[in-house]
C-alpha cells in the first residue's frame, strides 16, 4: 500500500530525543525548543517564535491575544480546518466566511471589504497547499480598518511570498508540525510567530497559564504570579528535538519535496492541457513548498472514481476539506458573506495524490502509472 502520508524521518530524530532525555529537562522551554525557536526566527525574520502543542493552540493563543470577545466578526476562508474558526468562536467570535479563488483554494482577497462590517476584529488568510495568499491587499484592508491579521500558515512552513516567509506578514503566524506536514515535532505540534513586537511580552504570559513565568526563568523577576487569561501552550522537549532533526535537514526536505511535485507536473500536464483535469496554480509572487499535490477533476463523481480507482491499486489518495460554513457548527457559529460560487464545487472536485518526504522513486511512478491509466 503506498499511503497517501508518512511522517517525514530524517534519522538524527531518536539520537536527539536521547539527548534531550539526558538533559533532565523534558518540558517546555528546554535547550532543543530555543534552538528551534531561534532557528525560525532567523530563517523568517520574526522578533519572536514560541512553540505550541498544535497549530490549533497557536490559533487559540492568537484569539486571546488579541482580544476577540462575544460578538467580534472574524473572516476567513469556508474552506479550511475546523481550528482556523473553532480557535475564535471559542472566544464567543462569530465567523464571516468569503469565498475562495479557484485558482489557489485562498481567500479571494476582492471579496473581503464587503464582510467588513463594525463588528470585524480580524482577517485569518489560509495558505493553502503552502501557496501564498495575496498578502498585499489583505495588509492595506487590514490597515484601513484596524484589523488584525492572524495567518493560518499551518501548510506554509518554508514557503514564502515576495520573499517574505509564510506566517511572518500578519502580526500573527501560525504554524502546524502535525505528522502530515512538511515538518514535524514527533506528530503534533505547532508555533506561534508573534511578528508585532507589541504582543510579545502577553504572548508569553498567555502561553504559559497566564502568568509570568518566563520571565522569572530569565531572572528578570524574583516571582512570577497569575497575570492575565492563559493556558498550557508549550510544546514537549522531547517533540522540540524531534523538530530539530528535521530543521537541520530542512532543506533538503523541501527539496525533496518540490521535485516530487515537479514529477507529478511534469507527467500530468499533457492530460491537463487536454482539460482531463485541473493542476494547481502557483501564483508569480509565491515560492511554495510542495506541501501538497492536488488535481480537480470535472466534478465529484469523477473525483471518487478515481480514489476508489486508485485504492484498488492499493494506492491512497483523499479529498479535503469539507466547507466550514455549511457544517452543523459553521451553520451555528457562522455566516457566509456573498456568494459560495467556488467553495463547494472546487471542494467536491479536488483530491490529493500521495506526497511526503520518503516517498521514493519508484513509489511515485507508480501512483504516476495508476493515474495515467486511469485517464486512458
Ligand atoms: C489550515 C490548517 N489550520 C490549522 C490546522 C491545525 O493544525 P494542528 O493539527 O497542528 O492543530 C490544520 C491541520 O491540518 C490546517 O490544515
Amino acid at each position: 500500500m503506498i499511503p497517501f502520508n508518512a511522517p517525514p524521518v530524517t534519522g538524527s530524530e531518536a539520537d536527539y530525543m536521547h539527548s534531550a532525555m539526558a538533559s533532565g529537562k523534558l518540558c517546555g522551554d528546554g535547550g532543543f525548543t530555543r534552538r528551534v525557536q531561534q532557528w525560525f526566527e532567523q530563517r523568517c525574520h520574526v522578533p519572536k517564535v514560541l512553540l505550541t502543542p498544535s497549530c490549533t493552540a497557536s490559533l487559540e493563543m492568537a484569539a486571546l491575544l488579541i482580544n476577540i470577545q462575544p460578538g467580534d466578526e472574524v473572516i476567513m476562508p469556508s474552506y479550511t480546518f475546523v481550528s482556523t474558526a473553532n480557535a475564535f468562536v471559542l472566544r464567543g467570535a462569530k465567523i464571516i466566511f468569503v469565498d475562495v479563488r479557484p485558482d489557489t483554494m485562498n481567500i479571494d482577497e476582492t471579496l473581503i471589504e464587503a464582510a467588513i462590517t463594525e463588528k470585524t476584529r480580524a482577517i485569518v488568510p489560509v495558505h493553502y497547499a503552502g501557496v501564498a495568499c495575496e498578502m498585499d491587499v489583505i495588509m492595506a484592508l487590514a490597515d484601513k480598518y484596524k484589523l488584525y491579521v492572524i495567518e493560518d500558515a499551518a501548510q506554509g512552513v518554508m514557503s514564502s511570498w515576495k520573499g517574505q516567509s509564510l506566517g511572518s506578514i500578519g502580526h500573527i503566524g501560525c504554524f502546524s508540525f502535525h505528522e502530515t506536514k512538511n515538518y514535524t515535532a514527533g506528530g503534533e505540534g505547532g508555533a506561534t510567530l508573534i511578528n508585532d513586537p507589541t504582543l510579545i511580552e502577553r504572548a508569553e504570559v498567555i502561553r504559559e497559564k497566564g502568568t509570568n513565568r518566563s520571565q522569572f526563568f530569565r531572572g528578570q523577576v524574583d516571582k512570577y504570579t497569575w497575570r492575565d487569561l492563559g493556558s498550557s501552550y508549550l510544546m514537549s522537549d522531547l517533540q522540540a528535538a524531534y523538530l530539530w532533526a528535521q530543521l537541520e535537514n530542512a532543506d533538503l526536505i523541501n527539496q525533496r519535496r518540490l521535485a516530487l511535485w515537479q514529477n507529478y507536473y511534469d507527467a500530468l500536464s499533457p492530460l491537463a492541457d487536454q482539460g482531463r483535469f485541473t493542476l494547481p496554480t502557483l501564483p508569480a509572487d509565491c515560492q511554495h513548498n510542495a506541501h501538497m499535490f492536488y488535481l480537480k477533476l470535472r466534478d465529484q463523481e469523477d473525483r471518487d472514481h478515481l480514489i476508489t480507482w486508485l485504492k484498488e491499486a492499493e494506492i491512497l489518495s483523499v479529498f479535503h476539506y469539507i466547507p466550514l460554513h455549511s457544517s452543523p457548527a459553521g451553520l451555528q457559529f457562522g455566516e457566509f458573506s456573498g456568494e459560495d460560487c467556488y467553495t463547494t464545487v472546487e471542494s467536491e472536485r479536488l483530491v490529493r495524490l500521495p506526497m511526503y518526504y520518503n516517498l521514493t522513486d519508484n513509489q511515485q511512478k507508480i501512483v504516476i502509472g495508476s493515474l495515467l491509466s486511469f485517464f486512458s
